[in-house]
């Protein structure tokens, strides 16, 4: 993020905006984006995905942070969007993103979602299974785009959870499906196959597995376009290295070589589009020594599930002394009620006291899409902050945004007898 310190205070400001302002105006825990580093980091894939490659595409991986300010700015910055069900469909359509942009995936498509995506006219609907082909071939009454999803036979080393290209993988067709679907797609009279996909993984900080990807894509024959998924890991901590995205894109489309001269290429990142631009702010509500020093902050796993489900190694910061040394080795600890529900374990944090703003950064990605209400928490809100001005794209939830979902509790007070 655009971190900068303000002097007079020593504290963190983000996007120009200081820590202590957006947790009086909104609240905590909070999510907030740097639009300018958001914006700059859109730019590197877009423009340079363009200048290496004339006929690509970047298609934003929008399960990465699904909220319509962020569907609407990686549109107004040239994205493409890549949807896996009905309800990012909506929120695509919500932020006015061309219909011809938009693709959707999916292992376990409805009839009703695909009636959507056909009825709105998206760009294509990339099919995963024999099943949805026979959904597609029923419902389909006009011209409709649409790709493959094949199984790479790749795994790239990252957490098994986000392994998706191996052999063993829930997603997509084996090479040796691919001859019947093609068939049973070009025998249709309103199915148009533009193309083939794979995706391999996520948080992956090696090209090599990318330059494999598309040599497999390359392998299945000749199309008119080739998608080769997401998957660009970054840096999460200082200890961490990642490719950059020059490095990644000249991989790419170095291995795209191997493709028809003509044909258009796609990638679809999330994480490497949106992750170090977002952080998560926290008021400490606890600070305990016992064994241990832990540092209990007023969010936790039901805001940032990504952490026990990756083991991903978070750094934190006391924002409002971001001026000052570390000088405590404590646990980071959530709120909810799990021993795994572990921020980050042996933080070294400047003086932390009750009170004090902690800020987890890059939480841009995986973070506010995986909220949850454990424990009855509200999902906190999504704040964009621009050179020193902020907006609410997100609010937070409110109990009664909880309780309106559920029915009222029957009469207990009227009991017979
Ligand atoms: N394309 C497809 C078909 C995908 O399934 C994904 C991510 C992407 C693109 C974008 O991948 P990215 O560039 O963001 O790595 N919950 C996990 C991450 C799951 C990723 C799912 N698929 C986590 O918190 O790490």
């Amino acid at each position: 993020p655009e971190e900068s310190v303000i002097s007079s205070t020593g504290e963190l400001a983000i996007g120009g905006c200081r820590v202590s302002d957006l947790a009086a105006e909104y609240g905590t825990p909070a999510y907030i984006l740097d639009e300018v580093g958001l914006r700059r980091q859109i730019r590197r894939f877009v423009d340079g995905l363009a200048a290496m490659r004339p006929n690509s595409e970047v298609l934003f991986a929008s399960k990465s942070l699904p909220a319509v300010a962020m569907y609407s700015i990686a549109a107004s910055e040239g994205l493409s969007i890549d949807v896996a069900g009905a309800g990012e469909l909506v929120m695509a359509f919500s932020a006015g993103v061309p219909p011809d942009r938009i693709y959707l995936h999916g292992n376990a498509k409805s009839d009703s979602e695909l009636q959507m995506a056909i009825d709105a006219g998206i760009r294509a609907i990339v099919i995963d299974n024999f099943d949805d082909l026979s959904r597609l071939e029923r419902l389909v009454t006009g011209p409709q785009h649409v790709m493959l999803r094949m199984i790479p036979g790749i795994a790239p080393q990252t957490h098994a959870s986000q392994s998706t290209g191996g052999n063993d993988s829930k997603f997509g067709l084996r090479p040796d499906q691919l001859e019947q679907a093609v068939h049973r797609i070009r025998s249709h009279r309103h199915l148009v196959l533009d193309g083939v996909h794979v995706h391999i993984g996520s948080q992956v900080l090696d090209t090599m597995p990318f330059d494999r990807a598309v040599r497999s894509v390359a392998e299945l024959g000749t199309f008119d376009a080739y998608d080769v998924g997401g998957g660009l890991g970054v840096r999460y901590n200082s200890a961490d290295a990642a490719p950059s995205v020059d490095e990644y894109l000249h991989t790419i489309v170095r291995a795209a070589e191997q493709l028809p001269a003509t044909a258009r290429l796609l990638i679809e990142p999330g994480r490497s589009i949106v992750a170090r631009a977002g952080v998560t702010l926290y008021r400490v509500n606890t600070v305990k020594r016992t064994g241990k020093t832990f540092v209990a902050i007023d969010g936790g796993m039901a805001d940032n599930l990504d952490i026990a489900l990756t083991d991903q190694r978070y750094e934190a910061y006391v924002a409002t002394k971001f001026d000052k040394a570390p000088n405590t080795l404590c646990d980071v600890v959530g709120r909810q009620c799990e021993s795994g529900d572990l921020m980050v374990a042996d933080a070294a944090l400047a003086n932390p006291e009750v009170g004090d703003l902690v800020v987890m950064p890059v939480t841009g990605a995986y973070a506010y899409t995986m909220a949850n209400h454990y424990n009855g928490a509200l999902t906190p809100p999504l704040i964009v902050c621009n050179q020193g001005s902020s907006r609410l794209a997100v609010r937070r939830e409110t109990f009664d945004d909880v309780l309106a979902t559920h029915q009222p509790a029957m009469d207990h007070s009227s009991k017979d007898g």
